[in-house]
């Protein structure tokens, strides 16, 4: 369903002490938002936050998962361990497990189709490189990525999943996309679910380098519904001030 959502990316940062504080700075600054807020923390921080953010608006996610039901996979998380202590998200498909743990198109949509099964949302992510976008690639590159990721979902799997542009070049390096070309891929993308589905009911946010200061610009673009934030989304009141930009 189409709706404002604003996901925080963690990554490998926050003990859960540190989760514990920033649900506890963070919950009243977002209280009164209209917007979906989700957290998705690393794997250590997942059980100590769903403790906290009780009785909160806030939702929390896992950052990564196997798609294989359980077995001999030394290191991996089963979509039923995060469901059993009642993980919400996981995202899918981040561009930095695709560049240093080796994802592709087809584990990404083992994965989304995991999650989905097991009553998991994904929030799955495509872009492109910085080579791909100097070369005229950005939309070939992006469609294909969403249709493989994307592929054998039922319209209800549909209806649980967000999708996350975000271009590889604009993650973590101050440079964002303008709101315009952001929004141009945006539509593309929605245009590629809506021909593989017929609908395009769907959440597609923007993500790269993401801060308090462009994120009212980027989320009131006509295709573009929130953000999956890394570097802003680790102090609470930066975050704050992105799930209230419409404030
Ligand atoms: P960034 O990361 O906001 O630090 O650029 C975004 C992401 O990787 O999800």
């Amino acid at each position: 369903m189409r709706r404002k959502v604003i996901a925080g990316n963690w990554k490998m940062n926050m003990l859960p002490n540190e989760a514990i504080d920033f649900v506890n700075a963070l919950a009243p600054l977002v209280k009164d938002s209209k917007n979906e807020v989700i957290i998705c923390v690393p794997f250590t921080d997942l059980f100590y936050t769903l403790l906290t953010v009780q009785d909160t608006n806030i939702h929390v996610g896992a950052q990564n998962m196997h798609w294989k039901e359980n077995g001999a996979y030394t290191g991996e998380v089963s979509a039923d361990m995060l469901k059993c202590i009642n993980v919400e998200y996981v995202i899918i498909g981040h561009s930095e497990r695709r560049q240093y743990f080796n994802e592709t198109d087809e584990t990404v949509n083992l994965k989304v189709k995991q999650s989905l099964a097991k009553g998991l949302k994904p929030i799955v992510c495509v872009g492109e490189s910085l080579e791909e976008k100097e070369a005229g690639k950005t939309i070939e590159v992006i469609t294909s990525q969403i249709s493989k990721a994307l592929d054998g979902l039922t319209l209800d799997d549909l209806s649980n999943t967000i999708v996350a542009y975000e271009p590889i070049w604009a993650i973590g390096t101050g440079k964002t996309a303008t709101a315009d070309d952001a929004n141009d891929s945006i539509k593309a993308i929605r245009n590629e679910i809506k021909s593989k589905f017929g609908t395009d009911d769907i959440s597609i946010l923007y993500g790269g380098s993401v801060k308090a200061e462009n994120a009212k610009e980027l989320f009131t673009m006509s295709d573009i519904d929130g953000g999956l934030v890394g570097g802003a989304s680790l102090k609470a009141d930066s975050f704050s001030k992105i799930v209230n930009f419409d404030k």
